[in-house]
């Protein structure tokens, strides 16, 4: 059955911009697959670790010499790789931080690339065939020509990692200048509607 993994990163529930086109993904996208399953990963819901020494000791040494209790470091990632590998789509709704991505994204990211397990021992992306939608939203303008245009490192890292992990085929959807919804000059559901077209197009 076709998958959609749905991630989510932000901590502002329903004042997020990037939850809310999140969601109009999702409603695209279900709409057009109408027998398949979506799975949500709420980041801020998921207690993720940082990545610390017993995870290292266990992630770089062969499953077959571990103990229980090395291989309990690993659990948590062993979960969410499970649930990108049985992901046909994968939609990452996330703001942009500091330029980049939050911290908790990160520590996601941290917990599934693994060598041997999602990048081969020759750094070949062992996660092929999938696609992926990173709907990214900014506070600023980082739209193509814009003088911070190339100050945002989100969108380059996103599709770097996810390449490195074998999912080339990377939809970005930038949102930029949410701050207008912040500071009250448009609507939370005008800023979204905006996007609409954009939307459908990556669900399709
Ligand atoms: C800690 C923090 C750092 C941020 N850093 C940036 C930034 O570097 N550039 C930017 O344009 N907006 C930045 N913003 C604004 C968010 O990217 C923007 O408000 C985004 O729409 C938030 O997404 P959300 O509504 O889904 O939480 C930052 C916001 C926070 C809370």
């Amino acid at each position: 059955m076709t998958r959609l993994l749905v991630i989510e990163a932000s901590p502002r529930f329903e004042h997020s911009t990037s939850r809310t086109l999140t969601a109009q993904f999702v409603e695209k996208w279900t709409r057009l697959h109408p027998n398949a399953s979506v799975l949500t990963r709420d980041l801020t819901r998921s207690n993720l670790q940082f990545v610390d020494l017993p995870w290292i000791g266990a992630a770089f040494t062969p499953p077959e010499t571990h103990s229980p209790e090395v291989a309990a470091a690993l659990t948590t990632s062993d979960i969410l790789i499970e649930e990108l590998k049985s992901a046909d789509h994968i939609v990452i709704g996330t703001p942009m931080y500091n330029f980049s991505i939050p911290a908790l994204l990160k520590a996601y990211i941290d917990q599934i690339v693994r060598v041997g397990v999602t990048v081969s021992t020759t750094y070949e992306g062992m996660l092929k065939g999938k696609q992926a939608t990173v709907i990214l939203t900014t506070g600023g303008d980082f739209s193509p020509g814009a003088p911070f245009a190339s100050a945002n490192v989100a969108s380059s890292y996103l599709r770097q990692i996810l390449g490195f992990v074998g999912i080339t085929d990377v939809n970005i959807v930038l949102a930029v200048k949410t701050l207008t919804v912040d500071q009250g000059e448009t609507t939370l559901a005008d800023f979204a509607s905006r996007f609409d077209a954009e939307l459908s197009a990556a669900a399709a």
